[in-house]
């Protein structure tokens, strides 16, 4: 026999639980533009890279340029630890000037005889000084956020150099509805859209030595494509090893070929 009793409990209980289904369902269509809003980031933007494909070479005027860039503005927040100043001699500077350039930075060395740490001028043969003594300090300095070293930060991102000269071009104002919190700022292409970064560039902000006319969308292009060549200094080598290796297997695989046939003719 049926318990009446318990089957309305059970209705009551069922009744409720849908409402309140239904009422959760209601509030998730109500802030779902919100959410997507929120979460919303832009793809990058699709830029034509001269070291793009098998055959894409590093533009060295742009990377000279653009580490100009990155020494008069970037360097002040972010690090580019893994690379030498004598590895500048890739992008065509001379001995001389990667000397002076090396000089014009204060390192620290030692221990010395006393066992003190002492301070010098850097080498061509020292790492790419740090703007901060450790992630802390530079924690310190920027408001909580830590700036990353920039040497493989075109690897570590996915469309390295589209994503980095978006996010370099990105800044607007953020739209009425958008909530930013105090020190972040608004970059659509930012996952979450909001960085402690501040806009690095402004129209003018280097003087280039080529003369070229130093846009944010001209130092942007610069400063990526000298970063992808810090990221992957051995690309055109990789690229060229490549080509000769498929060219060897091309001929390799012809004289197979002849000699199979020459080898098996006799063989009905
Ligand atoms: C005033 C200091 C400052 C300067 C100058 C600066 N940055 Fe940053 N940068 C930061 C901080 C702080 C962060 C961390 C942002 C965060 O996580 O919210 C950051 C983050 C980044 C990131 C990582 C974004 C990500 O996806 O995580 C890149 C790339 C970057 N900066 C590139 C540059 C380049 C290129 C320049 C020079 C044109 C530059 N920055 C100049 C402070 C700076």
């Amino acid at each position: 026999m049926v318990n009446m009793k318990n089957l309305y409990l059970y209705h009551i209980i069922y009744e409720s639980m849908t409402a309140c289904l239904k009422q959760f369902i209601c509030l998730l269509i109500l802030l779902s533009p919100h959410i997507a809003i929120a979460n919303e980031v832009l793809p990058p933007k699709k830029v034509n890279w001269p070291f793009e494909g098998a055959f894409g070479t590093v533009d060295r005027k742009a990377a000279q340029r653009g580490f100009q860039v990155y020494k008069e503005v970037c360097a002040a927040c972010h690090g580019l630890y893994n690379l030498y100043y004598r590895n500048l001699k890739d992008l065509g500077f001379s001995d001389a000037e990667i000397k002076e350039i090396a000089k014009s930075y204060t390192i620290q060395d030692g221990p010395n005889d006393l066992g003190e740490m002492f301070e010098r001028a850097a080498l061509p043969s020292d790492h790419f000084s740090r703007p901060y003594p450790n992630e802390q300090a530079a924690r310190a300095a920027n408001n909580g956020a830590y700036p990353p070293d920039l040497s493989l930060i075109i690897k570590a991102r996915s469309n390295g150099a589209n994503y980095l000269y978006s996010l370099l071009t990105g800044y607007t104002n953020p739209p009425d509805h958008f909530k930013l919190m105090t020190g972040l700022h608004y970059n659509p292409y930012f996952p979450g859209s909001q960085l402690a970064m501040p806009a690095p560039l402004t129209d003018g902000q280097v003087s280039y030595i080529d003369g070229t006319e130093a846009s944010v969308e001209q130092m942007a292009m610069d400063v990526t494509n000298f970063l992808q060549w810090a990221a992957e200094p051995e690309m055109e080598n990789r690229k060229s090893l490549g080509l000769k290796v498929i060219l060897f297997l091309v001929v390799f695989t012809i004289f197979f070929v002849i000699s199979k046939n020459r080898i098996w003719q006799n063989v009905k």
